[in-house]
């Protein structure tokens, strides 16, 4: 029996049941990893000669964007802390570090053409190296929210001339960390960046173009991404031998009642909010549910259809099949009712769905995180079924908490279990899931919630001077199941 369970455990097909727990080893070659990002971190907003981004600019000239005023001015310093950052990644054992480059500590006028900031290419070469040589490897996230002031003083993700300067913007990091760097991700959660930065005003640049903003940067920032992916593959993808995607956040949209609207209107929502990123990703254009239902509500209210714009049948074969990896941010499930009367224009009435929370899932941080394990299953089975199985990272979950707790029990639970449901997913459902980077390594920004939610494995002292970091309960159980390749009991 022994030997039999060693050789089903090594082929990953070992299966106990305990309590409702259900384990698997992870499968071969399965990447563990967390993950980062620059402005949450760093600090140091304007040494080393560093360019004001959207965030320095907007919390800089208005405190009040973020609760208690907080900023990313200092964070957790670890722009000066990252040799001791390093050494916990290595205690944690972590195969990858999954962190974002500050683009204006690289570029800090932003746009195409102009000077690169030697210190700023020095840090991320220490950083990038110091990994390395601890057998971490870096997953480097292109953009993750801090574009350069200079852009959006032209418009920012509104104007189409972005795509040229994040070119250049990428270009630079691929012949400057390429030889090394072998995972990269170039923008990190479309929907955020544009929905909430440009159409409802909750992340910088705080602006406010509802039912439009969100559509015309999508727009841009996918086309962004496929010149990207197509210039890695045309031009260093020979040498350098190594892997671009993206990464689209994604709920899971569970219908609010079994009735055919609240299934329609959930599949609308996975499709609004997922599919306008992963379908033309995937496929090429946005889904047709959703220019669909844009050009006839359009019609209908008498807004302009070009608020989505159109990809030319160039653009649409530039983008269609532009990922070596599909990165996906899964946190949560919430609930979706079919509602055709919310105000106009917005995403939600667009999509005709309202959503909401049910308050008998555990959770009580941020509203729309609940502790729903079986949710990240669905997800998982449904991205398999509507993109023909991709490859697919898992590049952040986590679970948030208001206090400061070393012994987060809940966040401990929230990893065996969402962990658990992924293994479900990958044995039982065919499901290609290569790798889980959990959010977060450190407690850290959290935009507009500023330090008052704690999403850390490692918790941060912000009161202090020097940042002091503690492991919590949470690292050692990920170190465990790192180790142990499965999820002890
Ligand atoms: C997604 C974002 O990528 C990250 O920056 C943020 O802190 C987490 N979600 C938690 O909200």
């Amino acid at each position: 029996m022994s030997i039999l369970k060693g050789t089903l455990s090594f082929l990953g097909v070992f299966h106990i049941v305990c309590g409702e727990l259900s384990q698997y080893s992870f499968p071969d070659n399965f990447q563990f990893g967390v993950s980062s990002s620059a402005y949450q971190i760093e600090g140091a907003w304007n040494e080393g000669g560093k360019g004001v981004s959207i965030w320095d600019h907007s919390l800089h000239s208005n405190p009040d964007y973020v609760l208690n005023k907080s900023n990313g001015d200092i964070a957790c310093d670890s722009y000066h802390k990252w040799k001791e950052d390093i050494a916990m990644l290595k205690n944690l054992g972590v195969q990858f570090y999954r962190f974002s480059i500050s683009w204006t500590r690289i570029i800090p006028l932003g746009y195409s053409g102009s000077k690169v900031n030697e210190e700023g290419v020095k840090y991320y070469n220490d950083l990038i190296d110091a990994l390395l040589a601890e057998g971490i490897q870096p997953f480097v996230t292109i953009y993750h929210w801090d574009l350069p002031q200079t852009l959006e003083n032209k418009g920012g993700w509104l104007n189409e001339s972005i795509v040229e300067d994040f070119v250049y913007y990428a270009k630079t990091l691929f012949e400057l960390y390429g030889d090394r760097v072998k995972r990269w991700i170039t923008i990190n959660e479309y929907l955020q960046i544009c929905e909430y930065g440009y159409s409802s005003a909750t992340l910088a640049p705080f602006l406010n173009l509802a039912g439009v903003g969100v559509y015309q940067c999508s727009h841009h920032a996918l086309l962004a991404h496929g010149r990207v992916y197509r210039l890695y593959q045309n031009q260093f993808k020979a040498s350098q031998k190594g892997e671009v995607g993206s990464v689209i956040q994604a709920f899971w949209c569970e219908p609010k009642t079994s009735s055919m609207d609240d299934q329609l209107a959930a599949e609308h929502y996975m499709q609004f909010n997922f599919g306008i990123y992963a379908h033309p990703i995937v496929y090429g254009n946005y889904p047709p549910i959703m220019m669909e239902r844009i050009e006839a509500l359009s019609d209908k209210q008498g807004f302009n259809k070009s608020r989505l714009p159109r990809f030319t049948e160039q653009q649409i074969e530039m983008i269609k099949g532009s990922f070596d990896f599909l990165g996906v941010n899964h946190y949560t499930t919430i609930l979706c009712s079919f509602n055709d009367n919310l105000p106009q224009p917005s995403l939600d009435s667009d999509c005709g769905v309202e959503i909401s929370q049910n308050s008998t899932w555990k959770g009580d941080s941020l509203w729309w995180l609940r502790h729903v394990p079986w949710g990240f299953r669905k997800l998982l089975v449904w991205i398999k079924k509507t993109y023909d199985n991709p490859k697919v990272i898992i590049l952040e979950g986590g679970w948030s908490t208001d206090e400061n707790d070393l012994n987060d029990v809940d966040r401990v639970q929230y990893y065996r279990e969402y962990l658990s449901e992924m293994l479900k997913a990958i044995y039982e459902d065919g499901c290609s899931v290569i790798g889980y980077a959990a959010w977060s390594f450190l407690d850290a920004f959290e935009w507009n919630s500023g330090y008052t939610k704690k999403f850390g494995l490692i918790y941060v002292d912000f009161g202090s001077a020097n940042r002091t970091r503690i492991p919590r309960k949470s690292f050692n159980e990920f170190r465990n199941i790192i180790r142990s390749n499965r999820i002890p009991n």
